[in-house]
């Protein structure tokens, strides 16, 4: 049993062409260095892209006696180009081999979860253009609380996912650093050239510490936890999803693509996607915590419980990448029910902050007042079953002689989302501005 628990293949053969990659990076600055002879080093390379080839046709042989993807790498190389494949590994780990493949590993993660965010992003403006002025109760405490523009609701999400976005580059300039050289972690005698590996390899520059190097597996935390975020935010989005497919919200209409029947209840529509999703996030989170734990107890340099930071980090990135696109899909396809949203806002006297700040500001009335006299208006709305600006005026007048026929001027739930024109509030004209804002920060990145 010894092989199957060394043995990291079955996962970190998808590391093939960051490997590969590193090698050739490393071989080809050895020749430029004289420590390998240049023909050695172009017979290297040239044999490097043969097993890429190998690779790319049959997959990566999933050999447990050769324990990982560099050793499998090298094996392949050996019997492609003989004994030469043997120089490959001077002045070089597999410590320093895999902190560098799996950096690059992660650095393409973050570049694929940032433009498909950057899709989601797209989805959700087009849609929140649509509906900038479409009513929508807003909630707290899921309560109806006063009225908003789905467009508003939206491009919340929008924001989150910008936050996201941002912190996966910073993730991406603070991992951008190239290990290799480092060797096992002391360095090497070798006379090598960090920077031009670093460079041929994207990298800004080399490593600075050689133990930190092979033991540094911040980078992959950092993507680690920029993915737990997101797929929090995903998770809220999903969940609205639910909730507003439910049939006493009624609020949106999932299309068949992103929903699915149900075997015995045929007027079902199943928002499976959407749970998913909120179920994924607790995943990526699980993933997070399971490298953490690895590493918190970790003296220096490199030990073998490293070999578990892998599997967390794909399996976060495979979650997160269907998550996102499930989450585009939802979004792009679903028809929004826009007289439930309409009727739900208007059904929950979400115009009732309304009727007491225009108390304040017409009637001179100090606030916990007028809150006071809004809660009586609302109780007898409700005791007569009719809406706020269904009350009329005598109504009104007998709880507050102040009141007057103006006042209906702000009791419609348009009235309401138009006068929100505070910067980032949800008035139409606010939207569109945020929008186009938005659309604008999109092209110019
Ligand atoms: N498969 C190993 C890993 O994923 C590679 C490094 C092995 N180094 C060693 N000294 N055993 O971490």
């Amino acid at each position: 049993m010894m092989r199957e628990i060394n043995a990291s293949i079955p996962f970190d053969k998808r590391m093939w062409q960051q490997d590969l990659r590193g090698s050739k990076a490393h071989v080809a600055m050895l020749g430029r260095q004289g420590i390998v002879g240049a023909d050695d080093a172009a017979t290297i390379s040239a044999g490097l892209d043969q097993v890429a080839e190998e690779f790319a046709a049959n997959g990566v042989p999933e050999d447990l006696a050769l324990e990982d993807i560099h050793m499998l790498s090298e094996s392949r190389l050996a019997a492609t180009i003989g004994p030469v494949a043997g120089r490959l590994h001077t002045a070089r780990s597999r410590n320093d081999q895999v902190a560098t493949d799996f950096r690059l590993w992660v650095r393409d993660a973050i570049d694929q979860a940032d433009a498909a965010l950057g899709a989601l992003q797209d989805a959700l403006l087009a849609r929140a253009e649509q509906h900038a002025d479409s009513v929508m109760p807003g909630f707290t405490h899921l309560q109806v609380a006063q009225p908003v523009t789905l467009g508003h609701h939206l491009m919340a999400y929008f924001e989150m996912f910008a936050r996201d976005r941002s912190r996966l580059k910073d993730a991406r300039a603070r991992m951008n650093l190239c290990p290799l050289g480092s060797a096992a972690l002391a360095g090497t005698g070798f006379n090598l050239d960090r920077e031009a590996t670093a460079h041929a390899l994207g990298f800004d520059g080399p490593t600075r510490n050689s133990l930190d190097s092979v033991s540094d597996r911040d980078f992959a935390l950092d993507y680690l936890t920029a993915a737990a975020q997101c797929s929090l935010h995903l998770s809220r989005l999903a969940e609205e999803f639910v909730i507003w497919a439910s049939q006493p919200f009624g609020f949106v209409a999932l299309s068949d693509q992103w929903s699915t029947g149900s075997s015995i209840m045929p007027q079902k529509r199943n928002p499976d996607a959407a749970e998913l999703v909120r179920g994924h996030s607790g995943r990526i989170s699980g993933a997070l915590v399971s490298l953490m734990m690895t590493m918190k107890g970790l003296p220096l340099a490199y030990s073998k419980d490293m070999q578990d930071d892998k599997p967390p980090v794909f399996e976060a990135h495979d979650l997160l990448g269907l998550s996102i696109a499930a989450m585009t899909g939802m979004v792009e396809s679903a028809t929004f029910r826009l007289e439930r949203m309409r009727a739900a806002a208007e059904a929950g006297f979400s115009t009732a902050t309304d009727l007491a700040d225009w108390l304040v500001r017409e009637g001179g009335i100090p606030f916990r007042e007028a809150h006071h006299i809004t809660g009586r208006a609302v109780a007898k709305a409700e005791a007569d079953g009719i809406r706020l600006d269904q009350l009329p005026i005598a109504a009104l007048q007998e709880i507050d002689a102040r009141i007057d026929e103006r006042v209906y001027g702000v009791l419609s739930v348009d009235a309401s989302v138009n006068s929100r024109t505070s910067f980032g509030g949800t008035a139409p004209s606010r939207v569109r501005a945020a929008i186009a804002a938005a659309r604008k920060g999109r092209e110019e990145e």
